[in-house]
């Protein structure tokens, strides 16, 4: 359970046919109801939550009597959660009731490597190792795995034909946000491999902090996204008090990240595949973390973009709507390639975050920054590395509430609204920005230009080509005319938000793999046979007759997909020997593709 959910009240409603947890109740000392809390609230719970949980590996998800009646002898636990890594290696995320718990347990351990070049460090990530002798017996205590495979994404096959079932676009776009947005477990997760590298830190540094940020914290996040990280020197009020005659003698250091590096390569146990990108403008360390199955990009001492998922965040509480089109309007860009998953001259997630964000302002349904500036009062005033000012109102529950939500638009009109605002936008002249809540005039002539929230004279889509921007314009017509046609109330095979999130180029092969008009996909493997190397029409043909298509439409679709294999083999690319290689392949194209 959520752990806002396990320490508040929660009141569901339901205006847009969601199932947001609009407002969370927190018991303070006063207990009065209020209606939100804050990030530096949350961001403390999980953090909190993390000190107080390990992840060990067992053998299977059937370990969970052995490990809870193992654990239970050393301390009082609160959850086991399972997952599998892309390995298929299974883990269990315990949280105990207390961090002095998690202290006892992590006095219990053992190293079980006897080599010489191997040195233990201490680190939540544990391994449950097989019992010697006798097999100890615990009693039955009635405990259950609070979540089974938990980190598991939703299967796309699924998912399509979920959707293209749902009675209407809004509930379409819901139940794309409610199945693949992050979950308690995954943000959990990503927590835990933080306070990993904390203790790490923390053993070498007086007082450094780990902090998520990015998409895993502010709300707009889906499954599998990767993990941004930032090192942090955090001193406290108290630290830096000039009243402390004793200062610790330091070394200067503007290689800090290159130390991390090494530290990350060397002894922190899970991380694999590390590559350094130190000459960018936000120097990173990049590493797969393979225990918790995540790609993480660590950078150092960069407060200001952990403000931003701060203020994105908060957007996200305002206005429940924001977050599903948000993650529509994702699904769609990658889907038509405007972003992709490597760095270039295209649009990324954060800046078309904003887009989503100030069209909502244009709405009525979201004030501007500078609103949220305005309202703000001492308590709120953040100055970030390099003097950014990130101040702005926390506490949402001062804002004045004739400020949002003033739209009872749906979320399938307001997706229509949005591609069409965008269709009509003056991208040549105008920038868009969330500080004004309005188009502003263009500094420069960049192609296309989003101003930086915090640092204004910044453009956080400078990398963007004309190209790139010419082609975003293309989309979003074509979206806006996709939904359009749907308006007719007849539902064809990319009815609704379908025609969106599926990649056109892999449009025609599914078709011909699709099982009648759903989106379950014939495998590969009942299309040839181990004998096969090269697909025959006539073959093809007959094994498709079992499924519900014309005879023309396989003709055309054979057509298609003949002529897109034999593209491939031209080049060399693709070539069936036999059933399992030629459903690898395929599987492997459609991970690619969606
Ligand atoms: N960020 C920023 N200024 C930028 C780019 C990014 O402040 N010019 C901050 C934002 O808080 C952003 C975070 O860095 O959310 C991480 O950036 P990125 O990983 O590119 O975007 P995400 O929002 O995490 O989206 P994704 O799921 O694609 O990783
Ligand atoms: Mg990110």
């Amino acid at each position: 359970m959520s752990v806002l959910l396990q320490t508040s009240k929660c009141i569901f409603r339901k205006p847009f046919n969601n199932t947001f947890c609009k407002y969370v109740f927190l018991r303070k000392n006063s207990d009065v109801p209020k209606k939100f809390i804050t990030f530096d609230e949350v961001v403390a719970q999980r953090r909190a939550e993390a000190m107080r949980s390990v992840v060990v590996q067992v053998n299977s998800d059937s370990s969970f009597n052995e490990l809870y009646g193992y654990c239970s002898k050393y301390a009082s636990i609160k959850d086991i959660h399972h997952y599998k890594n892309s390995g298929g290696e299974h883990f269990m995320v315990i949280e105990f009731a207390s961090e002095d718990n998690l202290k006892d347990v992590l006095k219990s351990c053992s190293s079980h490597n006897k080599d010489h070049d191997v040195i233990s460090v201490q680190s939540p990530f544990l391994w449950f190792r097989a019992a010697v002798g006798n097999k100890e017996k615990f009693a039955a205590t009635g405990k259950k795995l609070a979540v089974k495979n938990g980190t598991e994404i939703c299967n796309e096959d699924v998912l399509l034909e979920d959707i293209l079932n749902c009675e209407t676009v809004s509930d379409q776009i819901q139940l794309l946000y409610e199945k693949t947005t992050l979950n308690d477990l995954s943000i959990r997760l990503r927590y835990i491999v933080a306070r990993q590298l904390e203790m790490i830190f923390n053993s070498l540094y007086t007082n450094v902090k780990i902090q998520p940020f990015g998409s895993s914290v502010n709300g707009f996040g889906r499954m599998g996204c990767d993990l941004d990280l930032v090192l942090m020197n955090s001193i406290t009020e108290e630290m830096g008090a000039a009243s402390r005659r004793l200062v610790f003698q330091e070394k200067r250091s503007a290689r800090q990240l290159e130390l991390a590096g090494a530290l990350l390569e060397l002894r922190v146990a899970g991380v694999a595949r590390l590559t350094r990108i130190l000459n960018a403008r936000v120097p990173i360390v990049k590493y797969a973390h393979e225990y918790a199955g995540l790609h993480c990009d660590l950078c150092y001492n960069n407060s200001a973009a952990v403000h931003m998922s701060e203020l994105l965040w908060q957007l996200g509480e305002l206005c429940a709507r924001a977050r599903a089109l948000a993650v529509l309007v994702r699904r769609w860009a990658a889907a038509t390639g405007l972003t992709q998953p490597h760095p270039g001259r295209w649009l990324t997630n954060f800046p078309l975050t904003l887009m989503v964000l100030f069209f909502l302002q244009r709405t009525g349904l979201l004030p501007s920054l500078n609103r949220l500036v305005s309202e703000a009062g001492k308590e709120d005033i953040r100055i970030a590395e390099e003097n950014v000012n990130c101040t702005f109102l926390r506490d949402l529950n001062k804002l004045p509430a004739d400020s949002y939500e003033q739209n009872d638009d749906d979320l399938q009109t307001l997706l229509f609204k949005f591609f069409e605002f965008y269709s009509q936008f003056d991208f040549q002249e105008k920038a868009i920005s969330i500080n004004e809540g309005k188009p502003i005039r263009k500094p420069n002539s960049l192609p296309l230009y989003i101003v930086n929230p915090l640092e204004q004279s910044l453009n956080v889509s400078r990398n963007v080509s004309y190209e790139e921007c010419e082609r975003l314009r293309l989309e979003v017509r074509n979206a806006a005319w996709h939904l359009e046609s749907c308006l007719d109330g007849k539902k064809s095979d990319d009815w609704g938000i379908l025609g969106l999130i599926e990649k056109k180029s892999s449009r025609g092969l599914k078709k011909l793999l699709r099982v009648g008009n759903s989106h379950r996909l014939v495998s590969m493997k009942d299309l040839f046979s181990d004998n096969d190397n090269e697909p025959s029409v006539e073959g093809i043909r007959s094994k498709m007759q079992k499924f519900v298509k014309t005879d023309k439409e396989v003709d055309t679709s054979v057509t298609e997909m003949k002529s897109e294999m034999s593209k491939e083999q031209k080049s060399g690319k693709m070539k069936f020997k036999n059933s399992q290689t030629a459903s690898a392949v395929y599987r492997i194209r459609r991970d690619k593709i969606i």
